[in-house]
């Protein structure tokens, strides 16, 4: 021990984690000393792994000063300049001052050991930093966007992207990550639909729990795990007129039915930490509402810590809820909030606040065992450089398994809108190698663009371009590539080239969308068409004549009714990650055989939204011959593209929807089948729906609900009865005076390739 600061080697604790220590070097002379102490500290029976955390957690709490308590409640960034990383020259001496205990933005064990050696071996405890990153959808290596990856139906396959993008960032110094994002969304214009898993509540709940899973493990402290964040509670996905930080103003019953199940889902999946969002709920800022301890907390039993977004406690003022800062950090404080990211607001004024007697100090206590416990599950304190291992990183990073699965989880995750003939044959699949390939579209060549927002780390020097993909595919083809026009403005200088390439090729694939920065954070858009000239692009293209491919790279849907109305072949790539050329080329050639489908409804114009696919029928549902009826006169209610929709380079088809039964109680299940069918020639996979409708009820239901979903492999010409299982559980909602509940009546049940297209049948759930 010196100047009392904790060390791995330090006895200052007192407690089980010095016993520990020295057993593991040591023999059972060691554990006699240890059971002794146990029985001095008046523990009957050996102790549990909680109960020797709280004994160190409390005992490391007895020595730290106020300060020191703060600084453990306190997140700063590191910068990141073109020569590498760069941390403020106040943050590193707050860390060897004790006051600031987390940092994020940091990565690489160079420096972060760098930054783990001033918090373990100058500050006076020694107590070891957390290091936070936005691994969103992979760290160095980038897998497709949440949004992407949720087309393909397979939370397992989310699950294994969390893993492997929790091992290369552990490799790489971190132990958190701020992911994942849990924020349901039904309003395209908002950017960071990007980062979700889209419309649904089943589809977000899924996924958002095989993230979390994925992140964390089973044991916080393997070294090949990080810490999840569930974000963004709450509700962060509505904001009005889907613009991103804007008002959010739903009621209570949409916000328990749709909006929560994917948090709910992270916090029974036992994620470690959670983050306010930057928006208001119904009156209250997220970041001081009554949600965080009244439902994430009581209701759900979150133990965790809880973090701000970015500088969101100095956003109370402009909310118009605190005075001055100060006052925002009080509010923040009493609402729950353990860690502050990056105002600096709990730094500046609780130590006053406290001796002022405005606040108690037992609330920052129960924070800072919050923070404390987290490190160490981590495993930080038993050794806070465990993370930081050079050689690993080495190893892990860009390691083989993460590309094969970045080039797996991008085939996956595209979806095929269109695919009709030209000239009396389907384009796609390319199964001849063409001559010659003009590629043509800002995507074309783009290692940049391709890995979405929130890429933060990834690295766009091992990224597969589409040109590059197309290579790889049709090596006996000549490719020849040109943009064409950028993402922005108006030159079309880059046309004429574009249609004398077109011109001279056997194919054509156009390769448009938007770039990275046109969604994700602050990137909402009042029109969501293609960006800048490419919509003109494509017109000049398809007057050429020439066979078109279209693959369009985007974070969100797009109003493209113009490209679906014209070009034969349209494929959407979402933005598919490091192997995202690999994946699309993959698909073009048959490769693989599509099968994503959308979880978010695309609409037709933005006039539409909010759109999706569970809406309440209205007491005049759509009829075509009574104007007096809700719909719009310049555009059908329908949507582009359905929710649940996407084809395949093969025929399925759905038949024979059977009951069991069509009678069950309350603690019946019952049966419903369906035979899927592959009738085309190539082997595929499908991705089989089940939704209910409760016909009459309480409150108003809507016309259809998700209930379950499976993704099956069918041989070219195979058939397979697929079976799903409902119970009343599956029924229930919020009545008027929101019980969750099922009633008993009459309900639909139905199934078939997408929301749009569905077999029904009904049945009666009995008293
Ligand atoms: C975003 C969060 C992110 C944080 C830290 C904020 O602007 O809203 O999602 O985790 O920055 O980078």
């Amino acid at each position: 021990m010196k100047n009392g600061r904790i060390t791995p080697g330090s006895n200052l604790a007192k407690g089980p984690f010095h016993f520990l220590k020295i057993m593991r070097a040591s023999s059972y002379v060691i554990l006699i000393l240890l059971l002794t102490w146990i029985g001095q500290a008046g523990c009957s029976g050996p102790q549990t792994g909680t109960e020797k955390r709280e004994r160190f957690v409390d005992s490391l709490l007895g020595e730290m000063t106020l300060e020191e308590k703060i600084g453990q409640m306190t997140l700063y960034t590191s910068g990141w300049t073109i020569t590498g990383p760069a941390l403020d020259s106040n943050y590193r001496q707050y860390i060897i001052d004790g006051r600031c205990g987390n940092i994020f933005n940091a990565h690489t064990v160079g420096y972060n050991m760098e930054l783990q050696k001033l918090a373990v071996e100058e500050s006076r405890l020694g107590i070891p930093l957390l290091f936070g990153y936005d691994v969103i959808h992979g760290h160095r290596t980038i897998f497709p966007i949440p949004l992407g990856e949720a087309s393909s139906w397979e939370p397992a396959l989310a699950e294994r992207s969390a893993a492997l993008s929790a091992r290369e960032a552990a490799a790489s110094g971190l132990n958190w990550t701020f992911s994942p994002v849990a924020d349901l969304s039904r309003d395209p214009r908002w950017g960071r639909i990007a980062e979700g898993s889209g419309e649904d509540p089943l589809i977000g709940a899924r996924f958002t729990e095989a993230r979390v899973t994925g992140y964390q493990g089973s044991d916080l402290s393997d070294r090949n795990t990080l810490a999840a964040c569930l974000k963004h509670f709450a509700v962060y996905g509505a904001p009005e007129a889907g613009r991103d930080y804007n008002t959010v103003d739903l009621s209570k019953r949409t916000i328990r039915e749709v909006y929560m199940p994917p948090y709910q889902s992270a916090v029974e999946a036992g994620v470690a930490t959670a983050m306010a969002s930057f928006n208001e709920i119904n009156g209250q800022p997220a970041t001081s509402s009554r949600y965080i301890e009244d439902i994430l907390r009581q209701e759900w039993g979150f133990e965790g810590v809880l973090v701000t977004d970015y500088g969101a406690i100095a956003e109370l003022v402009p909310h118009g809820v605190a005075a001055d800062s100060a006052h925002a950090g009080e509010l923040a404080l009493k609402a729950g909030v353990d860690m502050d990211m990056q105002s600096g607001i709990y730094m500046k004024n609780t130590t006053r606040m406290i001796r002022e007697g405005i606040l108690e100090e037992a609330i920052i206590d129960e924070a800072v065992r919050r923070v404390l416990r987290l490190k160490y599950d981590l495993g930080l304190f038993e050794d806070p450089y465990r993370y930081l291992d050079a050689e690993r990183e080495k190893e892990v990073v860009h390691a083989q398994e993460l590309l094969d699965h970045a080039l797996e989880a991008g085939r996956r995750s595209i979806v095929l809108l269109k695919n009709e003939p030209f000239n009396g044959k389907k384009l796609l699949p390319v199964l001849k190698q063409p001559g010659s390939i003009a590629l043509i579209g800002p995507m074309a060549d783009n290692e940049v663009d391709i890995m979405g927002s929130w890429h933060a780390a990834g690295d766009p020097g091992i990224v597969v371009t589409l040109a590059e993909g197309l290579k790889n595919r049709f090596p006996g083809s000549e490719i020849k590539t040109t943009e064409g026009c950028g993402f922005y403005g108006k030159d079309r200088s880059g046309f004429s080239e574009a249609v004398r390439l077109a011109n001279i090729s056997d194919l054509v694939i156009l390769a448009i969308g938007e770039n990275y920065v046109q969604s994700g954070e602050a990137a909402s858009r009042s029109d969501i068409g293609l960006p800048g000239v490419q919509q003109q692009l494509a017109d000049a293209i398809l007057k050429t004549g020439k066979p078109v491919v279209t693959v369009i790279f985007a974070g969100r849907p797009l109003t493209i009714n113009r490209i679906d109305e014209n070009l034969p072949a349209v494929l959407w790539a979402w933005q598919p990650g490091t192997r995202g050329g690999d994946a699309v080329a993959d698909v073009l050639s048959g490769a693989y055989n599509p099968s994503g489908k959308l979880t978010v409804t695309f609409p037709r114009n933005v006039g539409q939204i909010p759109i999706y696919y569970s809406t309440k029928n209205s007491g005049r549902p759509f009829d075509a011959d009574n104007k007096y009826t809700s719909k719009y006169l310049d555009v059908p209610n329908e949507p582009l593209y359905p929710f649940g929709y996407g084809l395949s380079y093969s025929e399925i088809r759905y038949s024979n929807l059977e009951l069991n039964t069509h009678e069950i109680s309350f603690t019946d299940t019952l049966q419903v089948s369906v035979t899927v069918s592959n009738e085309g020639p190539y082997a595929a996979e499908e991705i089989v729906q089940l939704y209910t409708r409760d016909l009459i009820g309480s409150v108003t239901r809507p016309v259809k609900e998700l209930k379950d979903f499976t993704k099956i492999k069918l041989a070219a010409g195979e058939k397979q009865v697929v079976t799903f299982f409902l119970t009343a559980d599956d029924l229930r909602f919020y009545d008027i005076d929101m019980n969750f509940i099922a009633e008993p009546g009459d309900f639909l049940v139905m199934t078939g390739p997408h929301s749009a297209d569905l077999l029904s049948a009904e049945f009666k759930l009995e008293k």
